[in-house]
């Protein structure tokens, strides 16, 4: 297992699916009365969250409270970042209290990489400006494999504001991974620059229609809605919402030609929703939908990430203080 895990590129397929495995043990877990495993006592746990977090932040939370980790939570808003620290003098302030594992959530792209040359500790990526956020794929890996076995030459579909989105870069990665058959679907304007040439080299397809992608072609083993992030948006990247909801929303109609054509079809959505614009209420709700199976999905996958980082031998690790080694 790698050291860090900024990246879904960071793992190899066996990696994936030792995390998969774990995470799945991990899930019986949830269902017990007593929720402690002794595997991470000692260890400490900090999550450093620069953006807004419901499910994240949480999860990890807890993932790392049913470790036995002692888990801490350190949010922009209530530490010296507002007072004008920069990044690296709050990481070194955190990790010079002898932490094991940061989980940072950063607007930045790609600071959980410059964090994680600066400090010894482990470092998690929780979600990088609009460039990746691997454990939200795990456990979107996770909950497809629970539903659907193995991913190679599943057929997965990615439709919303691609432009913005860390969930879409990490999906891809490791869907590539392992193996699956993934189209991405996004308006002109929510497409990234350079993604043809992406998708080319990660094999992956691009469109612009959305029922084209659906209803042409091989039918979809899961759908996955990503949510219109405006708060990233700063002019207008499409006309209306009424629009955007009409070309590029998962409405009940299109579940239900979805589910004639695989009534097993999967909906999914990492969160938050915006309702009535990418996904209407009725396919957040209906049949197939998966949304929730993710938010619970999402503990058993961090307390496998934050096993496999942690819970290793640390040999390697305690001779070189950690900048090039793993354990
Ligand atoms: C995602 C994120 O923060 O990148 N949400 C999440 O982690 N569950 C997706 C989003 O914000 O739309």
């Amino acid at each position: 297992m790698p050291r860090h895990l900024l990246s879904a590129a960071d793992l190899d397929r066996d990696e994936v699916i030792e995390i998969l495995e774990t995470a799945a043990s991990m899930h019986d877990i949830q269902r017990r009365d007593v929720k402690k495993l002794p595997a991470l006592r000692g260890r400490t746990v900090i999550n450093l969250f620069f953006e807004d977090s419901t499910r994240t932040r949480s999860s990890f939370e807890i993932a790392g409270k049913w470790m036995s980790a002692d888990t801490i939570n350190i949010t922009a808003k209530g530490s010296s970042a507002s007072k004008g620290e920069s990044l690296r003098d709050t990481v070194l302030t955190i990790t010079a209290m002898a932490v094991d594992a940061l989980v940072i959530r950063h607007s930045a792209s790609g600071a959980c990489r410059q964090v994680a040359g600066w400090v010894d500790a482990s470092v998690i990526n929780a979600g990088d400006g609009t460039h990746e956020h691997p454990t939200q794929a795990l456990l979107d890996a996770y909950t497809m494999t629970r539903r659907l076995g193995d991913l190679a030459g599943r057929r997965v579909v990615i439709v919303g504001d691609l432009t913005h989105s860390r969930v879409f870069r990490s999906n891809v990665l490791l869907l590539g991974t392992l193996g699956a058959d993934v189209t991405v679907v996004a308006p002109p304007t929510l497409m990234p620059s350079g993604a043809a040439e992406w998708s080319r080299r990660d094999g992956f397809v691009l469109s612009h229609d959305l029922d084209e992608a659906l209803f042409v072609g091989p039918a979809a083993d899961v759908v996955m809605m990503l949510r219109v992030q405006r708060e990233r948006m700063s002019g207008g990247f499409f006309p209306t919402a009424r629009e955007y909801s009409v070309g590029y929303g998962l409405s009940r109609e299109r579940v239900e030609r979805l589910r004639r054509r695989n009534e097993d079809v999967l909906v999914m959505h990492p969160g938050p929703m915006n309702r009535g614009l990418e996904i209407s209420a009725d396919a957040a709700d209906g049949l197939g939908s998966v949304i929730l199976d993710q938010v619970s999905a999402g503990v058993a996958v961090r307390m496998a990430v934050l096993y496999h980082l942690l819970s290793g031998d640390h040999s390697v690790r305690d001779q070189d203080s950690g900048r090039e080694g793993t354990t």
